[in-house]
Formats: structure tokens, C-alpha cells, sequence
């Protein structure tokens, strides 16, 4: 049995959510190994839609086991919040979602300073971010003062770790953002509750895993945000706060290198970008609105338009070399269906030279313009399909000549939100 790791290999949006309910029909548990709710993944099951933000897709199959590993920032909030939204469909979580206790709690704080933060800065220094408290969490972790779902069962250490957090957040709250405080007392009665409702879920989960691994059990780690918003190998700093590359994963489940098996990235047919950041095959602004309708491209965490733009060979290569991608799935290539024409970016130019490779500096990055390829179209729909012969010839030479730029095999593509509405090749 496998042990895979997807991830997504541009900036987030690929579409991992439906690849990761289709790929975990086989698989025995699904991992998050990193971020938290800024995730947004979208799955339709018959008329039902479910957009889950921090529980693994896998969730929506009955007979899987779901892990939320150490490497990720936990909002009780949402969690809370998830798991009612899915006992409301009829979908119990007991006994079959496992919570690292070392992973790290976002707080009250994490999320008003994130806001006002973002608040402060010009228009064009803000990152977008999704507002959920994800960077100042990491931030806490990385200097040491973060409180640990571990930490909420003891009250004792919990109270002091609090206090000690809020007034320092309320002192940076009102010194340097003139925003309102924080009640101490509320937060720390408001946090003990969620300690009891999360305590039976809370496990060593690497334990856990490496058990799994040793029993032979199919297990499939499920990447949030993408490449390119990974805080090393991304567009830094229009990135999110946690590396979001295969490497996490190991890091963020306590899983050794040595037990993976695969690594699959997903891509869009096209490219979208939620937030700030360059972004060089974004299309002019009348066409990529006309296109956002068209798609419906709307962000499934914050609501926010997506930016559109053609697909980027040069964004997908370097994702298919930082992660090692073994196999890649294609999503959403039916939204191209009533376009005569395509573009594929197949280079950069900068300064009149040719860019040999993605530059992931945001300064250069900006100043590149993209070299096109343009393809034909197809021009009919292809949400029907299900087979790769079926497939329009346009079709077929359209993902071929992805496969070929970026250095990786596309065997997987989807063509409409449904689970059957996928190719296997
Ligand atoms: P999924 O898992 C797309 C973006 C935000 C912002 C930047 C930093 O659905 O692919 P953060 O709140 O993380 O500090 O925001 O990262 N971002 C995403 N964009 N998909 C996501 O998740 C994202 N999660 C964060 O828009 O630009
Ligand atoms: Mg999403």
C-alpha cells in the first residue's frame, strides 16, 4: 500500500479538494500536514457542495480516518464549526478524526492582528491575506510562544500561557495599531470549552501514522494553499506562513522521507491567484472579469474574485522540480471548452532576455513578461468524457504539451466538479 503526497503547484485553487476526494476512495487515511482555514476545499457529492477548510476531504467517506498533523494552526473556532456543519449532513467525525497535540492553537489575538495589520498597510503592501490568523500563529510558534492543542488540557498552564500571550497582544494592539483589546478572562473561560469538546479527538498522531505506515495502510497526505505561496520557494512575501511543498509533510506528520512512495501535484488547466503578488499571465482586467464569470472563480474561504490568467508552464515546471512530482492531475479543463484559442506560457522574457527559470523573488518576478505558445481550442464541451480516447484532439494535445513543458506526466484530468467527471489515464 501507498503512501502519496499531493500538493498544489501553483498558488492554491487547483482544484485539490476534488482530486483528494477522488484519489482517497483507495486510501485508508487522509493527512493535513500544514496551514489551517485559510484552506478552502471545495468538493460536490451529488446536489451537495462541502467546502472544508481545516478537516481533510476524506472526512466525506465514511470509512476513512482523518489526521490534522502537527505541522498545522488549529482555529478551535472553526474546527468546531466544521464538525457541525458535517453532523448537520449526516457525517460523524467520532472515532475517526485524530489532532496532533503538538499542532498550534490560533487565538483571538492571531486573527484581530492579522486583520488590523493588513488594515494599516498601503494597498499595495498588503499581502491579501485571508485574515484567519495563519501568520501570527506561525510567528508565535517560531518564537517559541505559541500555546499547543496539547496545552489546553492543562488549565493551570493554559491560564498562564494566555495571559501572558493577550497582554502582550493588547499591548501591541493599542500601541501600534490603536485597536481595540482583548478581554483576557473571556478568552481563557472561551478556550477551556473547546479543551473538552476537542480533548477526544487529541492524539500523538505520528504515532499514529507510523503505525499505519507499518500496518501496510494507504495513506494520503492532502497539501493546503500551493508552491507558490510556500513561504521559502514561493513569491515571498506574497506567500502564506507555512512551507506548503512536499517536504512539509514529512515535517508536519513526523513521517520519515523514506516512507513516501509518490508525490502528485495539481494543476489548473489555466491559473488563478487569490491575494496580492505578481502574477504574469494574469489577463487584462476586462477579459480576466468576463473569464472570472465564466468560471466562477470566487474564493471558497473569503469570497474574494480570483485572478485569472493563462496557463503557466514556467510556475507548474518549477512546482514539478521543488516538490519532486512523480504525476500530475489537471483540473477544470472543461472550463476551457468555448475557447477557440489558447495560450500557454512557455517562457519568460526579462529585460529582452530569456529567463531560464521561474524567478521566485516578487520583485523580479514582476518585471518578467511571459512568452506564449498559442493552441486551438476544442470549442465543445467535455464535461461528459471519460475516457482519454474520448477526448477532443485539441484536447489531448493542449494537456500533452503541458505534460512536455513541465517535465511531469498529466494521468489524471477533471472535467467538471463531480467525482465521476474525472479521466484516468
Ligand atoms: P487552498 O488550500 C489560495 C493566500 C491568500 C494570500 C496569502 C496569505 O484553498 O488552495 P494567509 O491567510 O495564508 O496568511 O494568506 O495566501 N492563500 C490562498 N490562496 N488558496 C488557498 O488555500 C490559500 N490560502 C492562503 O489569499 O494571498
Ligand atoms: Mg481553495
Amino acid at each position: 500500500m501507498a503512501v502519496r503526497i499531493l500538493v498544489g503547484a501553483a498558488w492554491g485553487d487547483e482544484g485539490k479538494g476534488k482530486i483528494v476526494d477522488f484519489l482517497s476512495e483507495r486510501a485508508d487515511i487522509v493527512v493535513r500536514f500544514q496551514g489551517g482555514a485559510n484552506a478552502g476545499h471545495t468538493v460536490q457529492i451529488g446536489d451537495q457542495e462541502y467546502i472544508l477548510h481545516l478537516i481533510p476531504v476524506g472526512i466525506l467517506r465514511q470509512d476513512k480516518a482523518c489526521v490534522i498533523g502537527n505541522g498545522t494552526v488549529i482555529d478551535p473556532e472553526a474546527l468546531m464549526e466544521e464538525i457541525e456543519m458535517l453532523g448537520s449532513h449526516g457525517i460523524d467525525v467520532e472515532g475517526r478524526l485524530f489532532i496532533s497535540h503538538n499542532a498550534h492553537v490560533i487565538m483571538p489575538y492571531h486573527k484581530l492582528i492579522d486583520r488590523v495589520g493588513e488594515e494599516q498597510l498601503q494597498e499595495e503592501e498588503r499581502i491579501g491575506t485571508t485574515g484567519r490568523g495563519i501568520g501570527p500563529a506561525y510567528a508565535d510558534k517560531a518564537a517559541r510562544k505559541g500555546i499547543r492543542i496539547g496545552d489546553l488540557h492543562d488549565r493551570s498552564v493554559l491560564r498562564e500561557k494566555l495571559q501572558r500571550n493577550i497582554d502582550e497582544a493588547n499591548r501591541i494592539l493599542d500601541a501600534i495599531y490603536q485597536a481595540e483589546t482583548l478581554d483576557a478572562d473571556r478568552i481563557i473561560e472561551e478556550y477551556m470549552a473547546f479543551a473538552d469538546r476537542i480533548g477526544p479527538f487529541v492524539t500523538n498522531t505520528s504515532e499514529y501514522l507510523n503505525d499505519a505506515i507499518d500496518a501496510d495502510k494507504e495513506i494520503l497526505f492532502e497539501g493546503s494553499q500551493g508552491t507558490l505561496l510556500d513561504v521559502d520557494h514561493g513569491t515571498y512575501p506574497y506567500v502564506t506562513s507555512s512551507n506548503t511543498t512536499t517536504g512539509a509533510a514529512c515535517m508536519g506528520a513526523g513521517v520519515g522521507p523514506t516512507r513516501i512512495d509518490e508525490v502528485i501535484g495539481v494543476a489548473k488547466a489555466y491559473t488563478t491567484r487569490v491575494g496580492n503578488g505578481p502574477f504574469p499571465t494574469e489577463f487584462p482586467s476586462r477579459w480576466g472579469d468576463e473569464f472570472r464569470r465564466m468560471a466562477g472563480e470566487f474564493g471558497a474561504t473569503t469570497g474574494r474574485p480570483r485572478r485569472c490568467g493563462w496557463f503557466d508552464a514556467m510556475v507548474v515546471r518549477y512546482a514539478v522540480m521543488v516538490n519532486g512530482i512523480d504525476r500530475l492531475a489537471l483540473a477544470r479543463l472543461d472550463t476551457l471548452d468555448t475557447l477557440q484559442t489558447l495560450r500557454l506560457c512557455v517562457g519568460y522574457r526579462l529585460n529582452g532576455e530569456v529567463v531560464p527559470h521561474l524567478p521566485n523573488d516578487a520583485n523580479v518576478l514582476r518585471r518578467c513578461e511571459p512568452v506564449y505558445e498559442e493552441m486551438e481550442g476544442w470549442d465543445r464541451p467535455t464535461g461528459h468524457i471519460r475516457t482519454w480516447d474520448g477526448l477532443p484532439k485539441e484536447a489531448q494535445a493542449y494537456i500533452e504539451r503541458i505534460s512536455e513543458l513541465v517535465k511531469a506526466k498529466v494521468d489524471l484530468v477533471s472535467v467538471g466538479s463531480h467525482r465521476d467527471a474525472t479521466i484516468f489515464m
